[in-house]
């Protein structure tokens, strides 16, 4: 697929997407959906990618959230096959087996902090701003805000935010959870590299199966969860990578994985 509003790159096993439509402050509309969602499918099947790096072109904004112009006059069917876009692609990035970083360097609004609670995690600039402002246009969150925010901060904070649509700074994101670090502007993106090429370095297969522990775990009962926590890591014992593991640790040297 050729891509028009994002910028899609692989380097050294690390894939960074940056939205890039600047006029809109890299609103989304469906092109742009459409292309996350191409772009995320490629990182899931190639296995040369090894950890994905989601950020915003330009010095602005992350993503100011889904484009306001073009859901004006959609009719409810649109938007509901927009907001189906929208949820296929943040669950396609949430569970692929591969890490994922939100490296927020501006406005992450509406959509925006939706697009990054899908993520793993979120690492911001100081300059970094979230907020689900939907309230304030008449509508609420429909890329998964009233569920993923709830789930990451707690309630109280997911409905003050979600019910007054104000805007918080990164570091107000910081306290209360919704991020996991804080850079100046200017070492965010080295620092998030830094820190995609260490995930990258481990074991493909471990990275899958916590993922896929936590990812499908949390909304079955604590039994049920731990129960399929040892299914996966009784699958780590039949890779390659459990038994490079722990020699490395008994040999004291560094691990060499591979993935199988
Ligand atoms: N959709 C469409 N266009 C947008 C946009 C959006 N979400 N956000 C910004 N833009 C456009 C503006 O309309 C403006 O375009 P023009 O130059 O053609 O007028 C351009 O980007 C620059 O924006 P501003 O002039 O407003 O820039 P600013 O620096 O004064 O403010 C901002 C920046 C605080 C991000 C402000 O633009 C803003 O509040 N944007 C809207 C945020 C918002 O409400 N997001 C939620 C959208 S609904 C949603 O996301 C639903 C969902 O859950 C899926």
């Amino acid at each position: 697929m050729e891509y028009k509003n994002i910028l899609f790159s692989v380097e050294e096993g690390i894939a960074t997407i940056a939205f890039n439509r600047p006029k809109a402050m890299n609103a989304m509309n469906g092109e742009t959906m459409e292309e996350l969602y191409d772009a995320a499918s490629v990182c899931k099947k190639d296995s040369a990618v090894k950890a994905l790096i989601l950020t915003g072109a330009g010095e602005k904004a992350f993503v100011a959230g889904a484009d306001i112009a073009q859901m004006q006059n959609m009719k409810p069917a649109e938007i509901l096959s927009f907001m189906e876009l929208g949820h296929e692609t943040m669950r396609l990035i949430e569970t692929m087996p591969k890490p994922s970083i939100a490296a927020v360097n501006g406005y992450a609004l509406g959509g925006g902090t939706e697009i990054t609670m899908a993520c793993d995690m979120r690492f911001a600039s100081e300059k970094a701003v979230f907020g689900q402002p939907e309230i304030l246009l008449g509508i609420i969150p429909g890329w998964g805000g009233t569920q993923r925010l709830a789930r990451l901060v707690g309630m109280g904070r997911a409905k003050e935010l979600i019910l007054s649509g104000e805007q918080i700074n990164a570091q107000r994101a910081f306290e209360i959870g919704l991020v996991n670090r804080v850079y100046p502007p200017e070492a965010l993106m080295d620092e998030t590299r830094k820190f995609a090429r260490k995930l990258a370095a481990l074991s493909g297969f471990a990275t899958k199966m916590a993922k896929h522990a936590i990812n499908y775990g949390y909304d079955i009962s604590i039994d049920s969860a731990n129960r399929l926590e040892m299914q996966c890591i009784a699958q780590c014992f039949s890779t390659d990578d459990q038994k490079e593991g722990m020699s490395a640790f008994l040999e004291k040297r560094k691990p060499a994985f591979t993935g199988r």
